[in-house]
């Protein structure tokens, strides 16, 4: 048997991730969890941003932003940065993360973020209340200590990094599991 509730939100678990945009000098964070990869090739993902935030013109006007993965240590932070806006607060000032300069665009990345990605706005529109920005990633910074190995991209050391994990509808905050499988090679036990 199953309970049936119509449209709800209650898509889980998410990643909650630190959206940054303007430039060294004037920048704003904004916590979403509403993000997505769209495409591998190249490597393109897509957030969802309020259209009555502060963030959405900024990253209109400034056409990039950065994607910052929170971790538990920052959860407060990062709870702040989704609940404050822009409009009124200078949030990094506030929550006293640290900006560092990316390496492509503008926008800056956060320091306690052990995973961030610059993005280059390529296309965008409007759902409802929300934009919905498509960001290419042009580059990628990953904590040295947060690798397994540090010439390999695909070695994050996930325990390490210790994402904070976000579930839409309950509105709470959880922390990742163990590893249970390899993706791609598990099912391979029912061919
Ligand atoms: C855990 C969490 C997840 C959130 N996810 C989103 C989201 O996916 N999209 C969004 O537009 N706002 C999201 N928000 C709300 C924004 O962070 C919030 O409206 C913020 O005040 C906007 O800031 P700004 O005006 O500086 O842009 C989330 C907030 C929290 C706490």
């Amino acid at each position: 048997m199953k309970s049936t509730f119509g449209p709800q939100r209650l898509l889980f678990p998410l990643p909650t991730v630190l959206i940054v945009c303007g430039d060294m000098e004037k920048a704003n964070i904004v916590t979403i969890a509403w993000i997505s990869m769209l495409t591998g090739s190249p490597p393109t993902l897509g957030i969802s941003v309020g259209t009555r935030g502060f963030s959405s013109e900024l990253i209109k006007t400034n056409k990039n932003f950065t994607v910052n993965i929170a971790s538990i240590d920052i959860i407060e932070e990062s709870d702040f940065c989704g609940i404050t806006s822009g409009k009124n607060i200078e949030k990094f000032e506030k929550s006293g993360l640290t900006k560092l300069p990316s390496t492509i665009i503008e926008s800056p990345i956060i320091k306690e973020c052990p995973v961030n990605f610059e993005c280059k706005l390529t296309d965008s529109g409007v759902f409802g209340t929300t934009n919905h920005f498509v960001g290419e990633i042009v580059e990628t910074h990953v904590d040295t200590d947060k690798l397994n190995d540090v010439q390999k991209a695909g070695s994050v050391n996930i325990e390490a990094v210790n994402p904070l994990i976000y579930v839409s509808g309950l509105r709470e905050y959880r922390k990742i599991g163990k590893k249970v499988g390899d993706a791609y090679k598990i099912g391979k036990k029912l061919l």
